[in-house]
């Protein structure tokens, strides 16, 4: 096998995304993604079951749009890197299925990859991020700050009690009868932009715990009750001032909120870690261009270097999993799957 070439799958949600990366210089040779925005729209979430469908339906295809743009073919590979959690186990499935069916048939390493070090370590492909760096990990399902020591090494910083902010944007793009296209969270952000954000005062949240942790639960009931009070019903024209005016000020409160723990969790972290040179935001809601602004002030503040991914590789993608499987093929952490593994359903 030549070159170090990986494979990336990525089916953890609802998107289905292919990548080709090389290990020996970390190079992006192909990517596709099939997402499933237009399935879901209409019911206010990632159905699972359809979800699983539209994978199974895309996987084949996405997986051949990715080795043809990369100009290789499965015999070319070493191995096959794939998400195996955290996810919806319906979609992780097919994923994982597909990439042992590939490593069986072809003799090609298995790399098992856990999404949030994909998020995390996809930094290292658009910028020459070092270890250890500082994290900020905002996702529709995760709300985590970590210090990542190494590929595999990671130290807890904060995380969410309750919801994560790419949650409490999704349903807020709900109350506020957005489309969630492309997402619930890009929908409140371009809406909010016509909004007055000092509009509405909602409280901050664990104001008075010291601490790196998150809470976007009692936000997103303040939103609800806002717009009951003041902006009932269907949106209208007549509402749509007021509600763009929740819109910014939940944006205001919600971003500041990040900006804050981070701005602690950086204290801590280059306590712990004098080597810190980066601060990473990985996740969907690194997208954010607001929350861009309000953490290169932290990282100005403390001396450290921003890395946002394009927002292509923010939000799930291919190719953080094959550039993840490679990190981990380069330090030997594969596995070798037995032939029997293709007779297996699901393991
Ligand atoms: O990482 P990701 O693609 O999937 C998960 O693992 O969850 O993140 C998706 C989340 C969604 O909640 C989406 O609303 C949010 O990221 N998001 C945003 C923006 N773009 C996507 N949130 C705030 N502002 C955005 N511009
Ligand atoms: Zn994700």
């Amino acid at each position: 096998h030549k070159g170090g070439l990986v494979l990336g799958i990525e089916s953890s949600c609802d998107d289905t995304g292919v990548a080709v990366v090389r290990a020996s210089d970390g190079a992006i040779l192909g990517q596709a993604i099939a997402n499933q925005v237009d399935i879901h729209a209409a019911w206010g979430g990632v159905v699972p079951k359809l979800a699983q469908e539209a994978h199974e339906a895309a996987m084949d295809s996405t997986v051949e749009q990715a080795l043809q743009q990369a100009g290789v073919q499965l015999a070319d590979l070493e191995a096959v890197a794939v998400t195996v959690g955290p996810g919806l186990s319906l979609c992780l499935k097919v994923g994982v299925q597909k990439a042992r069916q590939l490593a069986a048939a072809h003799g090609l390493k298995y790399v098992a990859v856990h999404h949030m070090e994909a998020h995390a370590l996809v930094a290292r492909a658009s910028a020459p991020v070092t270890f250890p760096f500082l994290c900020l990990l905002v996702s529709g399902g995760h709300n985590l700050l970590v210090i990542v020591h190494g590929v595999g090494r990671y130290s807890l910083l904060g995380s969410t009690l309750d919801d994560a902010v790419g949650e409490a944007y999704d349903k807020v793009a709900r109350l506020l009868g957005l489309e969630l296209r492309p997402s619930g969270g890009a929908a409140v952000e371009a809406f909010a932009n016509e909004g007055d954000d000092q509009r509405f005062k909602f409280s901050m949240p664990l104001r008075m715990r010291p601490n790196c942790n998150f809470s976007y639960a009692g936000l997103k009931t303040a939103v609800r009750l806002a717009i009951e009070a003041e902006a009932p019903g269907p949106a209208t024209d007549a509402n749509r001032q007021v509600r763009a005016d929740i819109a910014a000020s939940f944006q205001r409160v919600a971003l500041t909120h990040l900006q804050e723990r981070t701005q602690r969790a950086a204290g801590w972290a280059m306590e712990a870690e004098p080597g810190i040179r980066h601060l990473v935001v990985a996740g969907g809601v690194a997208a954010n261009k607001l929350l861009r602004s309000k953490l290169q002030g932290v990282a100005k503040d403390k001396g450290l270097d921003l890395v946002v991914p394009a927002p292509q590789l923010c939000t799930d993608n291919g190719v953080m999993v094959a550039w993840a499987g490679a990190e981990r093929l380069a330090l030997g952490l594969w596995e070798h799957l037995p032939a029997s593994a293709l007779e297996d359903a699901w393991v």
